[in-house]
Protein backbone atom coordinates (compact mmCIF):
# COMPACT_ATOMS: atom_id res chain seq x y z
CA UNK A 1 0.00 0.00 0.00
CA UNK A 2 1.47 3.16 -1.43
CA UNK A 3 0.50 6.97 0.64
CA UNK A 4 3.00 8.80 -1.29
CA UNK A 5 5.12 8.83 -4.82
CA UNK A 6 8.85 7.79 -4.41
CA UNK A 7 8.39 4.25 -2.74
CA UNK A 8 5.72 3.45 -5.51
CA UNK A 9 7.88 5.39 -7.99
CA UNK A 10 10.81 2.56 -6.95
CA UNK A 11 8.64 -0.36 -7.23
CA UNK A 12 8.22 0.76 -11.03
CA UNK A 13 11.44 1.30 -11.43
CA UNK A 14 12.59 -2.29 -10.47
CA UNK A 15 9.48 -3.73 -12.28
CA UNK A 16 10.76 -1.97 -16.17
CA UNK A 17 14.09 -2.87 -15.14
CA UNK A 18 13.01 -6.81 -14.45
CA UNK A 19 11.13 -6.22 -17.96
CA UNK A 20 7.69 -6.96 -16.51
CA UNK A 21 4.28 -4.59 -17.70
CA UNK A 22 2.12 -3.14 -15.56
CA UNK A 23 -1.35 -2.57 -15.79
CA UNK A 24 -3.02 0.38 -13.91
CA UNK A 25 -6.87 0.45 -12.57
CA UNK A 26 -7.85 3.87 -11.19
CA UNK A 27 -10.76 3.51 -8.87
CA UNK A 28 -12.15 5.78 -6.36
CA UNK A 29 -12.75 2.69 -3.91
CA UNK A 30 -16.19 0.91 -2.62
CA UNK A 31 -15.05 -1.44 -4.48
CA UNK A 32 -17.53 -3.85 -6.29
CA UNK A 33 -17.63 -7.17 -9.22
CA UNK A 34 -17.45 -3.86 -11.74
CA UNK A 35 -13.87 -2.78 -10.63
CA UNK A 36 -13.14 -6.36 -9.95
CA UNK A 37 -13.23 -7.63 -13.76
CA UNK A 38 -11.07 -4.75 -14.91
CA UNK A 39 -8.32 -5.90 -12.33
CA UNK A 40 -8.97 -9.49 -13.62
CA UNK A 41 -8.34 -7.47 -17.52
CA UNK A 42 -5.50 -5.85 -16.30
CA UNK A 43 -3.68 -9.08 -14.64
CA UNK A 44 -4.74 -11.02 -17.37
CA UNK A 45 -2.96 -9.05 -20.16
CA UNK A 46 -0.14 -7.59 -17.64
CA UNK A 47 2.45 -9.15 -15.14
CA UNK A 48 1.64 -6.40 -12.27
CA UNK A 49 -1.54 -4.48 -11.59
CA UNK A 50 -1.40 -1.52 -9.80
CA UNK A 51 -5.22 -0.40 -8.49
CA UNK A 52 -5.73 3.17 -7.18
CA UNK A 53 -7.91 4.04 -4.39
CA UNK A 54 -8.62 7.95 -4.56
CA UNK A 55 -11.88 9.79 -3.73
CA UNK A 56 -11.15 12.19 -6.12
CA UNK A 57 -12.44 16.36 -4.56
CA UNK A 58 -12.33 17.66 -7.93
CA UNK A 59 -14.41 15.98 -9.92
CA UNK A 60 -17.05 16.81 -6.85
CA UNK A 61 -19.48 19.47 -8.26
CA UNK A 62 -20.08 21.72 -5.13
CA UNK A 63 -23.84 20.28 -4.67
CA UNK A 64 -22.67 16.56 -5.31
CA UNK A 65 -21.68 14.23 -3.18
CA UNK A 66 -18.06 14.41 -2.13
CA UNK A 67 -18.65 14.17 1.66
CA UNK A 68 -20.81 11.25 1.41
CA UNK A 69 -19.44 9.02 -1.34
CA UNK A 70 -18.77 5.72 0.28
CA UNK A 71 -15.47 5.08 1.72
CA UNK A 72 -14.93 1.24 2.58
CA UNK A 73 -11.46 0.73 2.68
CA UNK A 74 -11.56 -2.07 4.69
CA UNK A 75 -13.52 -4.11 2.77
CA UNK A 76 -11.94 -2.35 -0.45
CA UNK A 77 -8.51 -4.28 0.60
CA UNK A 78 -10.01 -7.30 1.75
CA UNK A 79 -11.49 -7.74 -1.61
CA UNK A 80 -8.43 -7.22 -3.47
CA UNK A 81 -6.85 -9.91 -1.12
CA UNK A 82 -9.29 -12.27 -2.24
CA UNK A 83 -8.64 -11.42 -5.55
CA UNK A 84 -5.28 -11.98 -5.42
CA UNK A 85 -5.74 -15.00 -3.99
CA UNK A 86 -7.96 -15.92 -6.70
CA UNK A 87 -5.26 -15.07 -9.32
CA UNK A 88 -2.29 -16.71 -7.55
CA UNK A 89 -4.21 -19.79 -8.12
CA UNK A 90 -5.14 -19.24 -11.13
CA UNK A 91 -5.30 -22.96 -12.98
CA UNK A 92 -2.42 -23.43 -15.91
CA UNK A 93 -0.42 -19.73 -14.08
CA UNK A 94 3.09 -21.25 -13.95
CA UNK A 95 2.72 -23.84 -16.78
CA UNK A 96 5.26 -21.88 -19.46
CA UNK A 97 7.37 -19.19 -18.96
CA UNK A 98 4.72 -17.13 -21.17
CA UNK A 99 1.83 -17.79 -19.67
CA UNK A 100 3.12 -16.93 -16.51
CA UNK A 101 4.16 -13.30 -18.08
CA UNK A 102 0.29 -12.90 -18.91
CA UNK A 103 -0.80 -14.29 -15.39
CA UNK A 104 -0.26 -11.04 -13.78
CA UNK A 105 -1.57 -10.19 -9.75
CA UNK A 106 -2.20 -6.82 -7.86
CA UNK A 107 1.39 -5.90 -6.83
CA UNK A 108 0.30 -2.39 -5.44
CA UNK A 109 -2.28 -0.37 -4.22
CA UNK A 110 -1.66 3.15 -4.59
CA UNK A 111 -3.92 5.24 -2.20
CA UNK A 112 -2.63 9.16 -2.22
CA UNK A 113 -3.18 11.33 0.35
CA UNK A 114 -4.73 14.90 -1.07
CA UNK A 115 -1.63 16.86 0.19
CA UNK A 116 0.30 14.55 -2.45
CA UNK A 117 -2.17 15.06 -5.32
CA UNK A 118 -3.26 18.82 -4.28
CA UNK A 119 -0.60 20.19 -2.49
CA UNK A 120 -2.05 23.64 -2.94
CA UNK A 121 -5.78 22.77 -2.45
CA UNK A 122 -8.24 23.27 0.21
CA UNK A 123 -9.56 19.72 1.04
CA UNK A 124 -13.27 20.50 0.72
CA UNK A 125 -13.14 23.32 -2.82
CA UNK A 126 -13.08 21.95 -5.81
CA UNK A 127 -12.50 24.56 -8.03
CA UNK A 128 -9.94 26.96 -6.00
CA UNK A 129 -6.79 26.35 -5.53
CA UNK A 130 -3.52 26.62 -7.49
CA UNK A 131 -2.00 24.30 -9.70
CA UNK A 132 -2.48 22.91 -13.12
CA UNK A 133 -5.77 21.73 -14.30
CA UNK A 134 -6.66 19.60 -17.78
CA UNK A 135 -9.57 20.58 -19.86
CA UNK A 136 -10.57 18.55 -22.97
CA UNK A 137 -12.74 20.45 -25.06
CA UNK A 138 -15.49 19.67 -26.24
CA UNK A 139 -15.72 16.32 -25.24
CA UNK A 140 -15.96 17.45 -21.63
CA UNK A 141 -18.82 19.91 -22.03
CA UNK A 142 -20.73 16.84 -23.68
CA UNK A 143 -23.36 14.51 -21.66
CA UNK A 144 -22.51 14.55 -18.36
CA UNK A 145 -19.90 17.66 -18.79
CA UNK A 146 -23.14 19.51 -19.55
CA UNK A 147 -24.83 19.21 -16.41
CA UNK A 148 -21.53 18.42 -14.23
CA UNK A 149 -18.90 21.22 -15.80
CA UNK A 150 -15.88 20.33 -13.24
CA UNK A 151 -16.44 16.64 -13.55
CA UNK A 152 -14.39 15.57 -16.38
CA UNK A 153 -11.64 18.50 -15.68
CA UNK A 154 -11.18 16.70 -12.43
CA UNK A 155 -11.35 12.98 -13.92
CA UNK A 156 -8.65 13.84 -16.67
CA UNK A 157 -6.37 16.06 -14.10
CA UNK A 158 -6.27 13.12 -11.31
CA UNK A 159 -5.74 10.45 -13.78
CA UNK A 160 -3.13 12.53 -15.73
CA UNK A 161 -1.31 12.53 -11.77
CA UNK A 162 -2.35 9.49 -11.41
CA UNK A 163 -0.36 8.26 -14.89
CA UNK A 164 2.84 10.01 -13.91
CA UNK A 165 3.22 8.27 -10.81
CA UNK A 166 2.08 4.70 -12.45
CA UNK A 167 3.78 5.56 -15.96
CA UNK A 168 1.25 2.08 -16.39
CA UNK A 169 2.13 0.13 -20.14
CA UNK A 170 -1.87 -0.09 -20.08
CA UNK A 171 -4.61 1.45 -18.27
CA UNK A 172 -8.57 0.35 -17.93
CA UNK A 173 -11.45 1.75 -17.80
CA UNK A 174 -14.72 0.73 -17.54
CA UNK A 175 -17.33 1.14 -20.44
CA UNK A 176 -20.09 2.15 -18.08
CA UNK A 177 -18.05 5.40 -17.90
CA UNK A 178 -18.58 5.56 -21.84
CA UNK A 179 -17.81 9.36 -21.71
CA UNK A 180 -14.70 9.03 -19.29
CA UNK A 181 -13.52 6.51 -21.71
CA UNK A 182 -13.29 8.57 -24.69
CA UNK A 183 -11.80 11.60 -22.42
CA UNK A 184 -9.07 9.53 -21.23
CA UNK A 185 -8.39 8.16 -24.88
CA UNK A 186 -8.28 11.74 -26.26
CA UNK A 187 -5.92 13.03 -23.48
CA UNK A 188 -3.48 10.48 -24.07
CA UNK A 189 -3.50 11.26 -27.54
CA UNK A 190 -3.48 14.91 -27.23
CA UNK A 191 -0.58 14.60 -24.30
CA UNK A 192 1.26 11.92 -26.54
CA UNK A 193 1.12 9.83 -23.19
CA UNK A 194 3.11 6.62 -23.86
CA UNK A 195 0.21 4.28 -22.37
CA UNK A 196 -2.39 1.71 -24.19
CA UNK A 197 -6.20 2.89 -23.14
CA UNK A 198 -8.10 -0.49 -22.78
CA UNK A 199 -11.85 -0.66 -22.12
CA UNK A 200 -13.85 -3.20 -20.38
CA UNK A 201 -17.45 -4.34 -20.61
CA UNK A 202 -20.34 -3.10 -18.49
CA UNK A 203 -20.52 -5.42 -15.20
CA UNK A 204 -24.63 -5.81 -14.17
CA UNK A 205 -26.83 -6.61 -11.30
CA UNK A 206 -28.86 -9.87 -11.65
CA UNK A 207 -31.70 -7.83 -12.71
CA UNK A 208 -29.72 -5.64 -15.40
CA UNK A 209 -28.82 -2.37 -13.48
CA UNK A 210 -25.01 -1.68 -13.86
CA UNK A 211 -23.19 -2.18 -10.85
CA UNK A 212 -22.30 1.21 -9.37
CA UNK A 213 -20.36 2.68 -5.85
CA UNK A 214 -23.58 4.92 -6.00
CA UNK A 215 -26.21 2.24 -5.89
CA UNK A 216 -26.42 2.63 -2.48
CA UNK A 217 -28.09 5.80 -2.99
CA UNK A 218 -31.02 4.37 -4.33
CA UNK A 219 -33.80 3.04 -1.91
CA UNK A 220 -35.84 -0.03 -3.30
CA UNK A 221 -38.04 1.85 -5.35
CA UNK A 222 -35.94 3.73 -7.12
CA UNK A 223 -33.86 0.86 -7.34
CA UNK A 224 -36.55 -1.14 -9.65
CA UNK A 225 -37.28 1.64 -11.36
CA UNK A 226 -33.82 2.83 -11.95
CA UNK A 227 -33.55 -0.25 -14.81
CA UNK A 228 -35.44 2.41 -17.10
CA UNK A 229 -32.62 3.78 -18.57
CA UNK A 230 -30.98 0.04 -19.64
CA UNK A 231 -34.99 -0.13 -20.91
CA UNK A 232 -34.89 2.70 -22.74
CA UNK A 233 -31.28 2.01 -24.05
CA UNK A 234 -31.93 -1.69 -25.16
CA UNK A 235 -35.25 -0.14 -27.04
CA UNK A 236 -32.98 1.79 -29.03
CA UNK A 237 -30.64 -1.21 -29.35
CA UNK A 238 -33.00 -3.46 -30.77
CA UNK A 239 -34.16 -0.97 -33.19
CA UNK A 240 -30.68 -1.11 -35.00
CA UNK A 241 -30.33 -4.50 -34.41
CA UNK A 242 -33.58 -4.63 -36.64
CA UNK A 243 -31.84 -2.34 -39.49
CA UNK A 244 -32.82 0.82 -38.67
CA UNK A 245 -30.03 3.29 -38.06
CA UNK A 246 -31.75 6.42 -37.98
CA UNK A 247 -31.70 8.14 -35.25
CA UNK A 248 -35.20 9.09 -34.91
CA UNK A 249 -36.33 5.83 -34.74
CA UNK A 250 -33.90 4.41 -32.28
CA UNK A 251 -34.40 7.55 -29.73
CA UNK A 252 -38.09 7.54 -30.57
CA UNK A 253 -38.07 3.99 -29.52
CA UNK A 254 -36.09 4.96 -26.35
CA UNK A 255 -38.11 7.59 -25.67
CA UNK A 256 -41.48 5.15 -25.55
CA UNK A 257 -39.63 3.46 -23.32
CA UNK A 258 -39.37 6.19 -20.57
CA UNK A 259 -42.23 8.05 -21.17
CA UNK A 260 -44.54 4.91 -20.90
CA UNK A 261 -42.40 3.91 -17.48
CA UNK A 262 -42.98 7.41 -16.00
CA UNK A 263 -46.91 7.22 -16.90
CA UNK A 264 -46.70 4.19 -14.80
CA UNK A 265 -45.54 5.74 -11.60
CA UNK A 266 -47.62 8.75 -11.86
CA UNK A 267 -49.97 6.80 -11.93
CA UNK A 268 -49.26 5.16 -8.16
CA UNK A 269 -49.60 6.85 -4.96
CA UNK A 270 -46.81 9.47 -4.05
CA UNK A 271 -45.45 6.89 -1.07
CA UNK A 272 -45.17 4.29 -3.77
CA UNK A 273 -43.89 5.85 -6.80
CA UNK A 274 -40.29 6.77 -8.41
CA UNK A 275 -40.10 9.73 -10.63
CA UNK A 276 -37.38 10.95 -12.67
CA UNK A 277 -36.30 13.08 -15.52
CA UNK A 278 -34.02 12.38 -18.53
CA UNK A 279 -31.59 14.44 -18.71
CA UNK A 280 -30.35 13.04 -22.06
CA UNK A 281 -30.33 9.90 -24.37
CA UNK A 282 -27.40 10.08 -26.62
CA UNK A 283 -26.88 8.98 -29.91
CA UNK A 284 -23.04 9.83 -30.85
CA UNK A 285 -19.71 9.75 -32.92
CA UNK A 286 -17.43 7.29 -30.98
CA UNK A 287 -14.46 9.61 -31.21
CA UNK A 288 -15.84 13.15 -30.96
CA UNK A 289 -19.43 12.58 -29.01
CA UNK A 290 -20.70 15.10 -31.65
CA UNK A 291 -24.69 13.83 -32.41
CA UNK A 292 -25.54 11.80 -35.07
CA UNK A 293 -28.65 11.71 -37.26
CA UNK A 294 -28.00 8.12 -38.48
CA UNK A 295 -25.32 5.22 -37.64
CA UNK A 296 -22.71 3.99 -39.95
CA UNK A 297 -22.55 0.67 -39.16
CA UNK A 298 -19.23 0.18 -40.12
CA UNK A 299 -18.11 2.78 -37.85
CA UNK A 300 -20.83 2.27 -34.76
CA UNK A 301 -22.05 4.99 -32.67
CA UNK A 302 -22.04 5.42 -28.84
CA UNK A 303 -25.61 5.17 -27.33
CA UNK A 304 -25.81 6.16 -23.75
CA UNK A 305 -28.34 8.25 -21.50
CA UNK A 306 -28.70 9.76 -18.02
CA UNK A 307 -31.53 9.83 -15.78
CA UNK A 308 -32.07 11.83 -12.62
CA UNK A 309 -33.75 10.51 -9.45
P1 LIG B 1 -15.00 4.68 -10.10
O1 LIG B 1 -16.39 5.15 -10.25
O2 LIG B 1 -14.56 4.07 -8.81
O3 LIG B 1 -14.72 3.64 -11.26
C1 LIG B 1 -13.43 3.10 -11.46
C2 LIG B 1 -13.42 2.35 -12.78
O4 LIG B 1 -14.34 1.25 -12.70
C3 LIG B 1 -13.89 3.24 -13.95
O5 LIG B 1 -13.10 2.97 -15.10
C4 LIG B 1 -15.33 2.78 -14.15
O6 LIG B 1 -15.78 2.98 -15.48
C5 LIG B 1 -15.21 1.31 -13.81
N1 LIG B 1 -16.53 0.75 -13.47
C6 LIG B 1 -17.42 1.21 -12.56
N2 LIG B 1 -18.55 0.47 -12.57
C7 LIG B 1 -18.37 -0.48 -13.51
C8 LIG B 1 -19.19 -1.56 -14.00
N3 LIG B 1 -20.41 -1.80 -13.51
N4 LIG B 1 -18.68 -2.34 -14.97
C9 LIG B 1 -17.44 -2.11 -15.48
N5 LIG B 1 -16.63 -1.12 -15.06
C10 LIG B 1 -17.09 -0.32 -14.09
O7 LIG B 1 -14.48 6.31 -12.55
C11 LIG B 1 -13.93 6.65 -11.51
O8 LIG B 1 -13.97 5.90 -10.35
C12 LIG B 1 -13.14 7.95 -11.40
O9 LIG B 1 -13.69 8.91 -12.26
C13 LIG B 1 -11.62 7.76 -11.70
C14 LIG B 1 -11.37 7.27 -13.12
C15 LIG B 1 -11.00 6.78 -10.68
C16 LIG B 1 -10.90 9.13 -11.54
O10 LIG B 1 -11.07 9.64 -10.26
Amino acid sequence: IFRDVPPLRRLRHQLLLANRTVGFVPTMGALHEGHLSLIRQAAAENTDVVVSIYVNPTQFGVNEDLSSYPRTWESDLEKLENLNNELENRPGKERTETEFKSAGRIAAVLAPTTKVMYPALPPTSELNGDGSFLTITPLARKLEGASRPVFFRGVATVCMKLFNIVTPDRVYFGQKDIQQCAVIKRMVKDFLIDTEVRIGPTVRESDGLAMSSRNVYLGTRRRAVGLVLLKALKAAEAAFMCGEYERTTMLGAAKLVTEQILTEQKALAPSQRALFEVDYISLANPGSLDEIDSVNPATGAILSGAIKM
